[in-house]
């Protein structure tokens, strides 16, 4: 694995990172003008890069077959590739669209998030590249903006209708408190991950097929549920609305229900945490499970098993699929300190049960 200096031959100028996130409870609220409540993860996404005299910018990632670890493009000259570089040249787009001054420069990647697994791996890479151009080439963008430019790359460049939940997470997260989002507003407020829990988080090893344009699917669906509704965003519908939204047709019956019991879960899970009642919180994680397989319809069989064995653990308070689905992980709420018991514990009866191989990523 070639360091900075083998591979470009001279040393870095800067680097920057940006960690994974998972998220707590909220999903699928965030294009619907919701609340989420994201966490980053220990894994980061690494940047080391050095500036250029022309215009070209020369990356290289380890994270990628070998073949395809080296790509090359024009400042000012970006074209999508339909590969990870577009991550990269979403970003350098995105800023110049916002009248930032750009030169060449030479990238290193290297990441330890899991691609593939709900983590946020892309708005880890999106934010750690536009962190490093941010302080190689002096760009005055606070960390919100950072994350709008990253969502701008995912949206416009790369084609993944996403909502801005990944990106904030991960340009504003820090240790050991979760980010209370308004994805409306983009206010947010940190809360404290109380000392009583510890989370986990499991792979489940299933891929559903289509992700993108499920989720496109999905997302349209919420917009003809607010056509139906009369309303611009779903959430501009209340719980006290529910009988409205029980009386629309299937599927926008179910989705727009999902969304607005979601968008209430998260608040009360926010003040569970803060009133340090993991039990209460816990419950909310199951619920917000349910909501997800049975009215949004983003989990899989053994996704549901893991969470139903997590369930019968001494240690967990609550568990559920965490970040887009059709897949990925789930996110457990243990009782501090055994978490890496709880895990293993899981992680076992999983792949006895289901004939599916779990793998343990938090902690
Ligand atoms: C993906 C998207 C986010 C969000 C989640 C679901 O992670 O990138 O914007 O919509 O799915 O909550």
């Amino acid at each position: 694995m070639g360091t900075f200096g083998e591979l470009f031959g001279s040393p870095a100028a800067v680097s920057a990172d940006a960690p994974g996130r998972v998220n707590l409870i909220g999903e699928h609220t965030d294009y619907n003008g919701g609340f989420v409540l994201p966490a980053i993860i220990p894994q980061r996404t690494r940047v080391e890069l050095a500036r250029r005299a022309d215009r070209r910018v020369r990356v290289w990632s380890a994270n990628v077959e070998p073949a395809s670890r080296w790509a090359e493009f024009v400042i000012g000259e970006e074209s999508p590739t339909r590969t990870w570089v577009d991550y990269v040249q979403g970003v350098t787009v995105a800023l110049r669209r916002r009248g930032y001054a750009l030169v060449g420069v030479d990238l290193r990647i290297e990441s330890t998030v899991p691609l593939g697994s709900g983590l946020s791996s892309s708005a880890a890479l999106e934010v750690s590249v536009a962190r490093a151009l941010r302080s190689a080439c002096d760009l005055a963008l606070d960390d919100v903006e950072l994350a709008m430019v990253g969502k701008w790359a995912e949206n416009e460049f790369v084609g993944a209708p996403t909502g801005i939940m990944d990106q904030m997470a991960v340009s504003l997260g820090q240790p050991g408190t979760a980010l209370f989002l308004d994805t409306r507003t983009l206010g947010f407020e940190r809360v404290p991950i109380p000392p009583s829990v510890e989370l986990v988080v499991i792979d489940s090893g299933v891929r559903r097929r289509l992700v993108t344009s499920e989720y496109a699917t999905r997302r349209a669906q919420c917009e003809e549920a607010c056509r139906l509704l009369g309303v611009a965003q779903l959430r501009d519908v209340a719980m006290t609305d529910l009988p409205k939204i029980e009386a629309l047709a299937e599927p926008f019956c179910r989705r727009a229900r999902h969304v607005v019991t979601e968008d209430e879960r998260v608040l009360q899970a926010v003040a569970a945490l803060r009133a340090n009642d993991p039990g209460q919180a816990g419950e909310l994680f199951y619920a917000s499970h349910a909501s997800m397989r049975d009215d949004y319809d983003v989990s899989a069989p053994p996704v549901d098993a893991l969470v139903e064995i997590a369930s019968s653990d001494r240690d967990v308070y609550g568990a559920r699929l965490t970040g887009g689905g059709f897949g990925g992980s789930i996110v457990i709420l243990a009782r501090a300190g055994s978490g890496s018991r709880v895990a293993a514990r899981v992680a076992e009866r999983y792949q006895a049960e289901c004939a599916q191989r779990a793998t343990v990523l938090v902690p």
